[in-house]
């Protein structure tokens, strides 16, 4: 069995030092094994435009929050996922990180930047992939990566056991939907959302919270409410994402027929 889990809570823009110290607060002694973290974790989300977002980004080879998360998962022995505001020095992306004690393990650039993201980020550059951390194969998404049942596919396809998606949802599709992820591909996920409204000068958001977890049968093993603020960690059976069968004669990516999904691997219009 493996302990996994996340911590909801209500970023404020801005202000990354202050939101360490919320998350920072609320690891200390929580025992599980993978915690995963909303999306834009540290800086908030409303970004006015991409010189705003380049301003409150940090490489994470430089960074002070890596490095406190580094020093929790040193002293607590467990792995964070967590979204983060990313600069590679002109470039600023939507990453999910995966950190364990030693820094950062593995990085994800989101794919499918959601609406004004688009002004603000540039699209992610990296391969996806998948990475295991205490006998689990994670697979990263963020977000609206929800909407193209591809990365959830691919990062399965690789061996993803568990989908670790940090989020700020502002739609009501994302928690029903992960439940087909899961189901078509049978792996577990950990969506992390944020709560709160954030206000700005130029545009104003409201976002859903009801993170879940979801097994690869579809069912929602746990769904917190749409304001509450907490960490929440349960136990899964991971052995249940690594059998990929439906029926005794139907093998989910085995009775995949790929020469009949060209249009797949197209740039649609
Ligand atoms: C989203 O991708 N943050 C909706």
């Amino acid at each position: 069995m493996v302990k996994v889990g996340f911590y909801q809570f209500y970023p404020k823009f801005g202000r990354p030092r202050e939101n360490l110290d919320t998350v920072l607060a609320a690891l200390q002694d929580v025992d599980t094994d993978i915690i995963v973290l909303p999306e834009l974790a540290f800086t908030g989300y409303l970004f006015k435009n991409r010189e705003e977002a380049l301003g409150l980004a940090e490489d994470p080879n430089d960074s002070a929050i890596v490095a406190s998360l580094t020093n929790v998962c040193q002293s607590q022995g467990f792995h964070i996922v967590t979204g983060f505001a990313e600069k590679e020095g002109e470039k600023v992306y939507n990453s999910a990180l995966l950190i364990g004690a030693g820094g950062v393990l593995s990085t994800y650039r989101k794919l499918h930047l959601f609406n004004t993201e688009k002004s603000c980020f540039d699209p992610g550059n990296l391969p996806l992939t998948v990475y295991r951390v205490q006998g689990v194969t994670i697979g990263m998404m963020v977000c609206f990566d929800w909407a193209f049942p591809e990365i959830a596919r691919v990062l399965s396809l690789m061996g993803a056991d568990l989908l670790c998606h940090p989020a700020n949802l502002v739609l009501p599709y994302c928690q029903q939907a992960m439940t087909t992820r899961c189901l078509e591909n049978r792996v577990f996920a950990v969506t992390a959302n944020r709560v709160g409204t954030e206000d700005r000068p130029h545009a104003r958001l409201t976002f859903t919270g009801q993170s879940q977890i979801t097994a690869p049968d579809g069912a929602i093993l746990y769904r917190a409410g749409p304001d509450e603020e907490g960490l929440f960690t349960m136990e899964i059976d991971i052995e249940k994402a690594r059998d990929k069968r439906l029926t005794p004669h139907n093998h989910l990516f085995e009775d995949r027929r790929p020469e009949f999904y060209q249009a797949l691997c197209q740039k649609g219009s």
